[in-house]
């Protein structure tokens, strides 16, 4: 079975902040959760590099598109190993690969007959690099997304026969309830299909920073149209040494945040159609972080308000993982939420340390002390067995409907419930009982094994972390998700962990 996932290419006219290595991170994290279930997974990241936003952005700094976008485009491959991002392939558009696939497939949506050569005459905004509707402009003639004035421009283009799919982008979300996801997301791209669509501008003719239109090269294609079709190019190159895209397409899921909501659930499906390709099968929308601006008013984190938060400097203060944890944790994926260096802190001091590193830590030193490292042998408790029932199929469900955050908290339940456990049962005490050395085995067997049951489940989620731990545990049976039942493995030896998993700062 495949699984192929893919997160917005992002724009290269600045550098990546943790809004960007957010979706990443989500993405990555059911990625991985697909490669533990066995299957056949492809992800995809990468950036989205000419159109105006950037062909502006070097003009400010004097240098070329390319020079730019080079440099930029750096920096996000840079940020995937360091977020632990297990992505195939790092797509970018000025690949001439990625530009011959575009010019192949638009080709088809000509020929097909959806396009045709018009005047367009409306509010734009450089920074989206898009046409703003009547009822998508802020007080002013301004970006309600960048908060700047928008140009009124005019201009003879190519168009794209959007409103021809009005039926069939209504058909499909009528027949398809799961092809947008939260619901709330789906209403609303489904509602501007019901509003009623209108053809789209589909190339430039005062740019050169893009695609050529392989039947008028005077003109490039509307970054959009090159920037979706990234999602579809990638296969035929970027898949290894042969063309994927029979295996691989269409995408089973593709993350992105509600900014970009109206491109990929109407005008992406409805380029499918036009070029007689099947359709992603579902989109799942993320919300926005947001974090505090001067006035502490909660907005968006994005490069052109300045109010972000460095994950580079995340990750060196807290590391990686805790980087990973913290987002999914802190903001429900889906949601809206704010982030901040205190909150980080708070999470990382409680939940990653103590209920999590020192659970580890203990049981670990337990094992050490009182049975010389090695877990006993022993039945598991039934009682702690009954509340780890059904947990595997849980997290597997709620990631199947990509509810990272909420499959988080079922498992942190378990880590809560083996705190608990070990405060019940108070290991110190039994140990100083010899007739109580059955069940001091029961007692470190099940420990170490809630231990390996919620390792196995956490590492989508914390990569590094777990893999040490299933170290320190003696387990070398790897993180098939089938192994996430409570007492499926065997005892193993153990090794204390020095430095804990997450040192108190
Ligand atoms: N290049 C386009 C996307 C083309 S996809 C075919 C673009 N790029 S972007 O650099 O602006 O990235 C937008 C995406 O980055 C969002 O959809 C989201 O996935 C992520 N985020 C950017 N800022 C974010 C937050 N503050 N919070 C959450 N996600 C954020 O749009």
């Amino acid at each position: 079975m495949s699984f192929y996932i893919t997160t917005p290419i992002y724009y290269v006219n600045a550098a990546p902040h943790l809004g960007h290595a957010y979706s990443t991170i989500g993405a990555d994290i059911l990625a991985r959760h697909h490669r533990q279930r066995g299957e056949d997974v492809f992800f995809l990241t990468g950036t989205d590099e000419h159109g105006e936003p950037v062909a502006l952005a070097a003009e400010r700094e004097g240098v070329t598109p390319k020079e730019l976008a080079d440099r930029n485009a750096a920096r996000f491959q840079a940020l995937m190993p360091r977020i632990n991002a297990s992505n195939d392939f790092f797509i970018r558009t000025s690949d001439p690969r990625h530009k011959e696939r575009v010019q192949a497939f638009m080709q088809r949506v000509h020929d097909n007959g959806h396009v045709y050569k018009g005047l367009y005459e409306g509010w734009y905004c450089p920074r989206c690099a898009d046409f703003k509707g009547e009822n998508e402009i802020a007080e002013g003639n301004t970006c309600p997304i960048h908060r700047i004035p928008l140009d009124r421009e005019e201009e003879e283009n190519w168009f794209f026969r959007l409103s021809a799919f009005q039926d069939q982008l209504e058909q499909l979300y009528a027949t398809n309830p799961g092809f947008v996801a939260p619901p709330q997301r789906f209403n609303e791209a489904r509602s501007f299909i019901t509003g009623g669509l209108q053809d789209v501008s589909l190339s430039r003719a005062k740019l050169t920073w893009g695609v050529e239109v392989p039947w008028d090269p005077a003109h490039v294609f509307y970054v959009w149209f090159d920037a979706l079709l990234n999602y579809y190019t990638a296969l035929s190159f970027g898949a290894g040494d042969h063309d994927r895209t029979a295996e691989l397409w269409p995408a089973t899921l593709q993350i992105l945040a509600k900014d970009i909501l109206k491109f990929h659930a109407v005008i992406w499906p409805a380029m499918l159609l036009a070029a007689g390709e099947p359709l992603p099968e579902k989109l799942f929308i993320h919300g926005y972080l947001t974090m505090k601006d001067a006035a502490g008013e909660d907005v968006k984190m994005s490069k052109s308000l300045g109010n972000v938060l460095d994950p580079f400097e995340v990750m060196d203060t807290f590391g990686t993982d805790a980087l990973r944890y913290y987002c999914f944790r802190e903001v429900s994926f889906g949601q809206d939420g704010a982030v901040s260096t205190a909150g980080f802190e708070s999470r990382y001091e409680t939940e990653l340390a103590n209920d999590y590193g020192n659970l580890a830590s203990r049981t670990i030193a337990m094992i050490a002390r009182y049975r010389d490292g090695v877990t006993p042998d022993a039945e598991v408790d039934p009682a702690l067995a009954a509340d780890f029932e059904g947990l595997d199929g849980d997290v597997v469900e709620l990631l199947d409907r990509a509810e990272i955050t909420q499959a988080l908290e079922r498992i942190w339940q378990r880590v809560r419930r083996l705190n608990r456990y070990v405060e019940e049962q108070a290991p110190w005490k039994l140990a100083k009982d010899p007739e109580q050395a059955g069940h001091l085995d029961t007692v470190l067997r099940s420990l170490a094994e809630g231990l390996r049951v919620v390792t196995v489940l956490l590492h989508a989620y914390m990569p590094e972390t777990t893999e040490r731990l299933m170290g320190a545990l003696g387990q070398d049976a790897g993180f098939a998700i089938d192994t996430a039942r409570f007492g499926a493995a065997r005892a193993g030896t153990v090794t204390p962990l020095d430095p804990p998993l997450f040192p108190k700062k």
